[in-house]
């Protein structure tokens, strides 16, 4: 049977299609316009590059945050026929539209985690970005895929990494995984310093373009300790099976240590459009955009420990890692407000310690048998860092 080039597609859909996942996402979409169509768009607040976005790529839906903003875009779009809708079963709707071949989860923070268990529960393919619904539900993300048979591929590039390196083999060939970090902006600057760092200053990350919540978690190294619980439940690995190395040249994503002794790693570009085109692209891989990479123009290869005075949000979350899960909810939701909290400068990148350590150690543990007791305790957490900002802000 002739089947037409259309048909050979894949139907991506991408929650999040404004942020730098999804921009980067639909780079590799124009780059491929043969092998990809896109199905549907999610945005938050930035209507007007949604807009752009619909013009150049012809999504059958699209979703928003407001219903204001989605009616605003109804006048513009219906009439080309795009639905358009809006909140939070707006993004359900779309993240389970039944053609669609794989999501692309791109959405910041918890925001992201329903949408990512629906396309799960009707069995379409999710190329998981969004690491913290991995963390606060990793176990009902695994359990509702290993029922659906949906498959989740990392887009975070040292889990793509582990996933390449892996690459089918049993795990009890493993002994440990490493996932490297950059170490941020603030590897080198004295420790008594780094309380008072600014703002601006935490927003250069040396090797990576993010959005701005990645990017302080990043300088915080909070960004890894996530990554260690990502890690845990993507891979079903122990705590002891997992560590981090700072890798300043972000060259080396991720290594992975087998019983013989043997190491297996993945290198690329700084880029994350390599592995977000692989998860797109698996079990396939297609040509690049970028260049290949120059082994001869990388002068070194540095790992070292991670130093945990430096990081002391890092030692938190390894801490979190060997906890019960529920904290790791309070982990990611106290962390949330506190970023939030220094993105607005409402407080200094000293305090994102303390807002998260005070949630942590008034947590006592509670049982989580439903993706319900997760949003219930995630909203507890969160009004528990708001007051504890509020009475701080009061003994100024
Ligand atoms: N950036 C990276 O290189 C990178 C690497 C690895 C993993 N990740 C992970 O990927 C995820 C996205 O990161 P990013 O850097 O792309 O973030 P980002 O640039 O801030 O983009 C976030 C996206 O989510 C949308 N969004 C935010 N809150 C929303 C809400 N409440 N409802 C609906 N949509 C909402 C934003 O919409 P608007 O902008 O329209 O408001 C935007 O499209 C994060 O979980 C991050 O940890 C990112």
């Amino acid at each position: 049977m002739m089947m037409r080039i259309s048909e050979l597609k894949k139907a991506i859909v991408i929650l999040g299609s404004t942020g730098s996942i999804g921009r980067n996402t639909l780079e590799i979409i124009r780059h491929h316009p043969d092998k990809f169509k896109i199905l549907a768009l999610t945005a938050g607040k930035n209507t007007a590059l949604l807009s752009e976005q619909i013009k150049e790529f012809h999504p059958l839906m699209v979703a928003v945050e407001a219903e204001k903003e989605a009616e605003k875009l109804r006048r513009e779009f219906s009439r080309y026929g795009v639905k358009v809708l809006s909140g939070g079963n707006g993004l359900e709707t779309v993240a389970s539209l039944k053609q669609a071949d794989l999501v692309v989860s791109a959405i910041t923070g918890i925001a992201g985690l329903r949408p990512t268990y629906v396309a799960l529960e009707q069995g379409i393919d999710v190329a998981l970005a969004n690491k913290e619904s991995m963390v606060v539900a990793g176990s009902f993300l695994k359990k509702i895929a290993a029922r659906t048979g949906a498959r989740i591929i990392p887009v975070d590039s040292e889990h793509s990494g582990v996933f390449q390196c892996l690459n089918g083999r049993k795990k009890r060939s493993i002994s440990r995984i490493f996932l490297t970090a950059s170490g941020g902006p603030f590897l080198k600057i004295p420790i008594k310093e780094l309380a008072e760092k600014s703002l601006a200053d935490a927003l250069q990350h040396p090797r990576w373009k993010m959005g701005k919540k990645i990017t302080i978690d990043s300088a915080t190294l909070m960004n890894k300790g996530l990554e260690l619980i990502e890690a845990r439940w993507l891979f079903d690995l122990k705590p002891s099976e997992l560590q981090v190395i700072i890798h300043p040249q972000s060259i080396v994503h991720a290594l992975v240590e087998f019983k013989d002794g043997s190491i297996l790693a993945q290198l690329s570009q700084t880029d994350m459009r390599i592995p977000i085109q692989y998860a797109l692209s698996y079990p396939e891989r297609l040509s690049s955009p970028l260049p290949a990479l120059d082994l001869t123009s990388v002068q070194n290869l540095e790992f070292y420990p991670v130093d945990e005075k430096r990081y002391p949000l890092f030692n938190l979350a390894r801490r979190v890692l060997e906890a019960q899960p529920s904290f790791s909810v309070v982990l990611n939701a106290a962390n949330e407000i506190a970023v939030e909290a220094f993105l607005e400068e409402k407080i200094s990148f000293g305090q994102i310690y303390s807002v998260v350590d005070h949630c942590l150690q008034e947590h006592r543990v509670v049982r989580l048998s439903c993706l319900e007791d997760v949003f219930i305790l995630d909203e507890e957490v969160r009004n528990q860092a708001r007051q504890y900002l509020k009475l701080k802000g009061k003994e100024k």
